[in-house]
């Protein structure tokens, strides 16, 4: 398949939405990272989006839309919580699973009687979804166990050839995936995977706010997860990635000095100073930023060959512990503490 490319303009989105409409797949921008969508009700198209990326067919899809007023079309039930939180935070990166209409195939639920609907802010995103006038399923345009993309050249590195189009719209502010959330009672949100709106930021609008386990630790084998994603080791770059869990940068530095090996690289915040003799990439020191930055990080130590990094440990609050998050599973969980 050749796949075409697309640019920011009203033909180039017109003709995106067309495809999407006749049951191909094409990559789009969101305000988190590029999506690779199809339309959620054509089962055929869905399939092509699970055998380009390579994805096992029980981890489900989000389903995105244009506007509010779609959510019926999508969801069984909407309970009052999700309309207060919609109101407040869509469109924007966060995810409300939600039981699903039978309309909706098994194929893009991952055959869950749930699924995840989100309206994305991205002007591209929104452009095309209006344009296309379906519900749009997508997962990130990446292959299944590589870094989120984006830009569009990390959409075409992983999946030139394989998808009818990549709609180029620049490079994505958030740089994570969107909160996934669901509604365990009317009053609790349970997160079943960080991102840019955050613990605290949902707290305001809930009587409770719990954070799934599968966030900060590795599930036991053949545990249920409560999301499915959260289950696969994801966003591995090849280097091997050691997060290092210390006081300061003077015990972080001397350690890694103590430790490192030809072809190995740090990743630190920008505060930092260089650890001496060992080369750096840098990614912030906020959460946003960090976030911004991870994915583009990785496939940039790839590129530089590195053979172990060494990274410095985001928080584990606000934004930051979605970068906490995609750092701990990309690492599968392996962390050392000093
Ligand atoms: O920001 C994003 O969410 C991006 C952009 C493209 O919108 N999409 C994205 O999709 O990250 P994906 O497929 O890479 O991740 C979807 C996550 C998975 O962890 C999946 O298990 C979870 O959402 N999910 C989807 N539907 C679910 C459901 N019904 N119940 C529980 N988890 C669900
Ligand atoms: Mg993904």
């Amino acid at each position: 398949m050749k796949t075409l490319r697309l640019h920011d303009t009203p033909a180039d989105i017109a003709l995106a939405a067309r495809l999407l409409r006749e049951g191909e797949t094409v990559a789009f921008p969101t305000e988190t990272v590029y999506g690779l969508g199809a339309d959620a009700r054509q089962e055929a198209a869905v399939r092509q989006i699970f055998a380009a990326k390579g994805r096992p067919a029980d981890n489900p899809l989000i389903v995105h839309i244009a506007g509010v007023e779609m959510l019926p079309e999508i969801a069984s039930e909407i309970p009052e919580i999700a309309v207060r939180l919609a109101e407040v935070f869509f469109p924007g990166p966060l995810t409300m699973v939600l039981p699903k209409r039978q309309d909706i195939p098994d194929v893009t639920s991952g055959g869950l009687g749930t699924v995840g609907i989100r309206m994305p802010s991205h002007p591209v995103a929104r452009a095309l979804l209006r344009e296309a006038g379906c519900p749009v399923a997508a997962p990130s345009a990446n292959r299944s166990g590589k870094p989120s993309p984006t830009t569009a050249a990390h959409v075409l590195d992983d999946m030139d050839g394989r998808i009818a189009a990549v709609l180029d719209g620049g490079s994505c502010e958030g740089g994570v995936e969107s909160t996934v959330i669901r509604f365990m009672d009317a009053e609790t949100i349970h997160i079943l995977r960080p991102g840019l709106i955050s613990a605290e930021m949902l707290r305001p609008y809930a009587a409770r706010v719990i954070i799934d386990k599968a966030v900060y630790e590795q599930l036991p084998d053949g545990a249920r997860a409560a999301s499915p994603g959260m289950k696969y080791k994801h966003y591995a770059p090849q280097a091997k990635l050691l997060p290092v869990d210390a006081p300061d940068f003077a015990q972080f530095s001397e350690w890694v000095q103590a430790h490192a090996a030809a072809g190995d690289w740090c990743l630190l915040f920008d505060a930092d100073p260089e650890v001496t003799g060992i080369p750096s990439l840098r990614y912030g020191d906020t959460g946003e930023e960090q976030a911004h930055l991870l994915f583009r990080r990785f496939r940039e130590l790839d590129e530089a060959g590195a053979k172990t990094v060494y990274v410095r440990m985001p928080q584990r609050s606000g934004a930051a512990l979605s970068v906490y998050n995609r750092l701990m599973r990309a690492a599968g969980f392996e962390v050392i503490t000093l």
